[in-house]
């Protein structure tokens, strides 16, 4: 049976290539499900077709209305990356008021494996929102990758987004 994985992107500039994110991880053999926040829904609009059809699912990106039926599969493991800084600190804090965001704070508490990796640039990481938020997330049992397990903070207006490096958050899914 193929593994489901949920891929959780946010506006943030990997975001731009979440295409080839969605690859990678069905190239590591994951049946591969994108959950958009809604800003990066919009990053996608005109595409959207695209990605519906890469991942041979519907892309969501708002919470369903009361009595909606679920449109996606059960995952078995949740992957958020590129992790914003706004979304970081939105978890961190507990405030789940994106589909996105709501998905990982609840269910890293029922049992699916959620990894994370962020991309924001050095000025965004100083708040010090920052470190408490990776701390919160640490603590409930998300796998946060930063340094040299994951992504580190670029100096402001030096990234590579279209380098994200998404096998190493690949190859730490269970
Ligand atoms: C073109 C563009 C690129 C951006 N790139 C990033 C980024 O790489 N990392 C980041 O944390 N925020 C970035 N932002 C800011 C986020 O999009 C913004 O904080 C947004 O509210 C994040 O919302 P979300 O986490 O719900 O997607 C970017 C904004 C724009 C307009």
């Amino acid at each position: 049976m193929t593994r489901v994985l949920y891929l959780i992107a946010c506006a943030a500039g990997p975001t731009e290539y979440i295409d080839d994110g969605v690859r990678a991880a069905q190239a590591a053999g994951w049946d591969t499900c994108l959950v958009l926040t809604p800003t990066a829904a919009r990053w996608w609009a005109p595409r959207m077709r695209e990605l519906e059809e890469l991942t041979g699912r519907t892309v969501r990106s708002e919470y369903k209305l009361p009595g909606e039926s679920d449109t996606l599969p059960k995952a078995h493991a949740m992957l958020v990356a590129p992790l914003s800084c706004t979304s970081l600190n939105k978890w961190g804090a507990g405030i789940a008021d994106t589909l996105a965001i709501g998905l990982v704070s609840e269910c890293v508490h029922m049992g699916v494996p959620v990894v994370a990796m962020p991309y924001f640039n050095q000025a965004q990481g100083a708040q010090p929102a920052v470190a408490r938020s990776v701390a919160a997330l640490r603590k409930q049992g998300v796998l946060y990758l930063d340094g040299d397990d994951g992504y580190t903070p670029h100096p402001p207006r030096q990234g590579a987004p279209k380098a994200f490096p998404w096998g190493k958050a690949l190859a730490r899914l269970r």
